[in-house]
């Protein structure tokens, strides 16, 4: 019997998802997201194009996965949000990273929601195709109404409105808990999500000029391989897309029950993900061969094949061109709005978890007073004219910086001042039916600290030396190494608050050596 309902300073007992198959669904609903449409393609392009899947493919064998189980291991073994369960594994240093990890989740979520907002209206303008002649001077002129200046507090209603929508249905799903909240909505969400995205895959695959716009994306610059940022852009993809080292899936894994088969569903999570990636390329690329076509160009001469730049205005463009193009366009935002609402859900709830966890709140507290001030703040950063220099900033020195710093911290806390690896380890394969030994903890506690090290290394000398985009020092110095120094105050300063309870008596799951339970499988 639990202590949960016995005593009024009991802990409250740990919400559990129903089974693997809400766990599995969740978790690629919070990996596939706007990493796999928004970001894989064009950054995939700009690194060298095929040449950029060797890159990929080593940055997912020998750190997305590995670190991938390195999070699930913690969150089953140590039964808690970041901090909570590092607090568990590794004192007040294992709580700070914790709240790195948190805060990393806190900023991704202020801006995550402003581009899930622009797709929701995109999704709408599309049946109209409401960007007429000019994308470009719609998205930015009419509909975000960029100021010259990098920071106004000039509000624009359109995107207000929506952006307010977001976060009303984000907050009021993460409200109705993990299984009638979260898991319910990716059991419903994924499955519309696979059959709309294949169809716009098959659509873009017949279009005129397709299979050359596939071929570019897949033909090898293998000069790129030489250049650091090629592989620091690779792993931190990888990282963002698979939703490691910040939180989420210590967070889920968390929700599992005690015979949880962890590894196994890590390897369906992970390469459902990157199928679902390259997937994205081959539609987004179909779409930029048959736009290049229409043109007489090749897709090597067209501009704006990244980032936001890809999404919202070279794509509006192609479909304006297209028989049926509304539909396209609908599929493809509609996706997008999809694949993004199912990861803006763990991203907020690496937050809530984490806040009930340490100050004994209840759901609803958490999620409509600390998600509350999250989205108003998100409504006064990304609501205004200046909201897309923010964003394209933030983004950069939370997934380049933040998340790679929190990766090596994570190795080098957990498996080298704590030497947790062997405990993990056995857990993990305890539990599991993939099992991990010695290559693993080969890759989580050397390789992957050693290669990520000399990336953030290189990245922090590039945007120390080179800038950024051309924005101004000042700008950067307050959104992009400001949002770091609002992770470092959180990892320093929270810590050293009160447990309202006592982090030793949260339930966790009794070890295989506690039950005496030999091979215990799933
Ligand atoms: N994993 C999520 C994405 O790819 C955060 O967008």
């Amino acid at each position: 019997m639990s202590r949960a309902h016995t005593t009024p300073t009991a802990v409250p007992e740990r919400e559990q998802w129903s089974g693997q198959v809400g766990f599995i669904l969740s978790a690629i609903g919070s990996a596939v997201g706007l990493g796999n449409i928004w970001r894989f393609p064009g950054v995939a392009y700009e690194s060298g194009g095929g040449a950029f899947l060797i890159p990929y493919l080593v940055a997912l064998i020998t750190a997305g996965i590995p670190i991938l189980f390195l999070d699930y291991a913690i969150g089953h073994r140590f039964r808690g949000s970041a901090p909570l369960a590092l607090r568990r594994l590794g004192g007040k240093l294992g709580e700070s990273l914790g709240w790195f990890q948190v805060s990393i989740a806190a900023v991704i979520g202020l801006y995550y929601t402003a581009v899930l907002a622009w797709s929701s209206s995109y999704f709408v303008f599309s049946w109209d195709l409401r960007w007429g002649d000019d994308p470009t001077g719609f998205f930015v002129g009419d509909y975000l109404e960029v100021a010259g200046e990098p920071f106004t507090l000039d509000f624009v209603p359109s995107v207000m409105i929506p952006l307010a929508i977001m976060w009303i249905v984000t907050l009021g799903i993460l409200a109705a808990g993990v299984v009638k909240g979260v898991q319910r909505a990716n059991v419903i969400i994924i499955p519309l999500l696979v059959v709309a995205f294949l169809a716009l895959v098959i659509r873009a695959l017949f279009l005129p000029g397709a299979v050359e716009g596939v071929s570019e994306f897949f033909t090898p610059d293998f000069a790129a391989l030489a250049d650091p940022s090629v592989w620091i852009a690779a792993y931190s993809q990888i990282f963002f897309s698979l939703s490691v080292a910040f939180g989420i899936m210590i967070t889920y894994a968390s929700y599992r029950k005690r015979r949880s088969n962890m590894t196994g569903a890590g390897l369906v999570v992970a390469f459902g993900n990157s199928s679902f990636e390259l997937l994205a390329g081959i539609a987004v690329f179909s779409t930029l061969g048959f736009f290049a076509f229409q043109q007489g160009v090749t897709v090597g001469d067209l501009e704006g094949l990244t980032g936001v730049g890809l999404a919202f205005m070279t794509f509006p463009a192609i479909v304006g061109q297209m028989p049926g193009g509304e539909w396209v366009g609908a599929l493809f935002f509609g996706a997008l709005t999809l694949a993004g609402l199912t990861s803006l859900i763990s991203v907020l709830e690496v937050v809530i978890s984490a806040v009930r966890d340490k100050f004994a709140l209840t759901r609803k507290q958490a999620v409509f007073g600390i998600g509350g001030v999250i989205a108003v703040l998100s409504l006064v950063l990304f609501g205004s004219t200046s909201g897309l220099t923010a964003l394209d900033t933030i983004d950069n020195w939370a997934n380049n910086i933040g998340i790679v710093a929190s990766a090596i911290a994570m190795s080098i806390i957990v498996l080298w001042v704590k030497r947790k690896g062997g405990e993990l380890s056995r857990h993990l394969s305890a539990v599991s039916t993939f099992k991990v030994g010695p290559t693993w903890l080969l890759f989580t506690s050397v390789l992957a600290p050693a290669l990520l090290s000399w990336m953030l290394i290189a990245k922090i000398i590039e945007l120390l030396t080179e800038g950024y985009e051309g924005y101004p020092t000042w700008y950067l110095g307050v959104a992009g190494w400001g949002a770091v120094a609002i992770m470092v105050a959180a990892a320093l300063i929270l810590p050293q608050l009160r447990w309202r309870h006592d982090p030793d008596k949260f339930e966790v799951w009794p070890t295989r050596e506690q039950l005496h339970v030999k091979g215990a499988k799933r």
